[in-house]
């Protein structure tokens, strides 16, 4: 087997890992499973075993329209785990390493969503989709970084809580004439990233495209050349083929385009996921072999987060 062009390994590291890849393609063919990998994944699994990458609201929507029937393994952290087997009840979800957790996700409690209704009553209640089932659950409808505005836009009242992320909640604002609520959760990547960075960046690189993820803080989505979801700065990229880029969102993401681009040059400060490492091709192996991590979703909790993910989908 090739090295797939994008993966950076050495070819000697290449060498080393090559037996394991082997093993998840005769794993993946026996059980018919599906692996999809989010934009933020390491390159040697994201270029070599993935059937689906993308950014969250594709592979929300993805395994429930692939062919594939078998187990699906989520190479992403645990809410997008959870996401697909809600949307997909009756198959076995696996996460490699159920402890890949998300500060978004962690920064709204069930108990919070009850107060947060208590307190604002006739006020609806978008989640963006890095949150737990239970709240989901508890939402009116799901987002993500791609169709937030759309979602918000979508409902008749004036005022609209987006939760827990308050930086995607200033990001909506500029794109609504709605009030929007919010919480004050954020991620803890992102909001490394500041507008001293953008400034740096633009004075060293005059000539590059500054895209910025809309986790990141207002001011610093205020200075860039453009804002959207991963997949949303790849299609950036994919548009205006632009001679220098500098992403800023978790650096593995300029990583992986970077072999698709051989024209561009990639610049920019690095943020790393420390949840989206954990996922290794040893855990997708150890995943798939003995049906490790497998996902449960409470039945009652899954059919209220369907409604709020689907609500999403139709209208996103
Ligand atoms: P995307 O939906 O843009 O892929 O974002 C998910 C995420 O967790 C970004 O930090
Ligand atoms: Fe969560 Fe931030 Fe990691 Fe995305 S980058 S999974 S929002 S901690």
């Amino acid at each position: 087997m090739q090295k797939p062009d994008g993966v950076h390994l050495t070819d000697f590291e290449w060498e080393l890992v090559r037996p394991l890849i082997q093993e998840i393609e005769e794993l993946k063919a026996e059980k018919d499973a599906l692996i999809l990998a989010h934009n933020y994944q390491r390159s040697e699994l994201y270029h070599s075993v993935a059937d689906v990458r993308g950014d969250s609201l594709a592979l929300a929507v993805a395994a429930t329209t692939h062919a594939k029937r078998g187990p699906i393994v989520v190479c992403g952290v645990h809410f997008m785990a959870e996401t697909a087997k809600i949307m997909n009840p009756d198959r076995v979800v696996l996460s490699p390493d159920p402890s890949a957790g998300c500060s978004l996700a962690d920064s709204i409690s069930a108990d919070d969503m009850r107060h947060l209704r208590q307190s604002n009553p006739n006020i609806p209640i978008v989640v963006y989709v890095n949150t737990s089932a239970e709240v989901k659950a508890l939402a009116d409808a799901c987002c993500t970084s791609s169709n937030a505005a759309r979602v918000v836009n979508s409902f008749e009242e004036d005022t609209v809580i987006v939760a827990p992320d308050q930086h995607l909640a200033d990001w909506v604002r500029s794109q609504t004439t709605k009030t929007i609520l919010t919480w004050d959760g954020s991620c803890e990547v992102h909001r490394l990233f500041t507008t001293s960075d953008v400034a740096e960046l633009r004075q060293m690189h005059p000539d590059t495209h500054v895209l910025v993820h809309p986790e990141c803080e207002v001011s610093v989505q205020e200075s860039a050349d453009f804002v959207g979801s991963t997949s949303q700065l790849a299609d950036y990229i994919e548009r205006n083929r632009p001679q220098k880029v500098s992403l800023l969102t978790e650096c593995t993401m300029s990583d992986n385009l970077r072999s698709g681009y051989p024209q561009t040059s990639f610049v920019q400060p690095c943020s790393l996921c420390p949840h989206m490492r954990k996922i290794t091709l040893e855990s997708v192996r150890d995943s798939l072999k003995h049906g490790f991590g497998e996902v449960h979703v409470d039945p009652d909790v899954s059919r209220r987060a369907r409604r709020s993910l689907e609500y999403m989908v139709r209208v996103g």
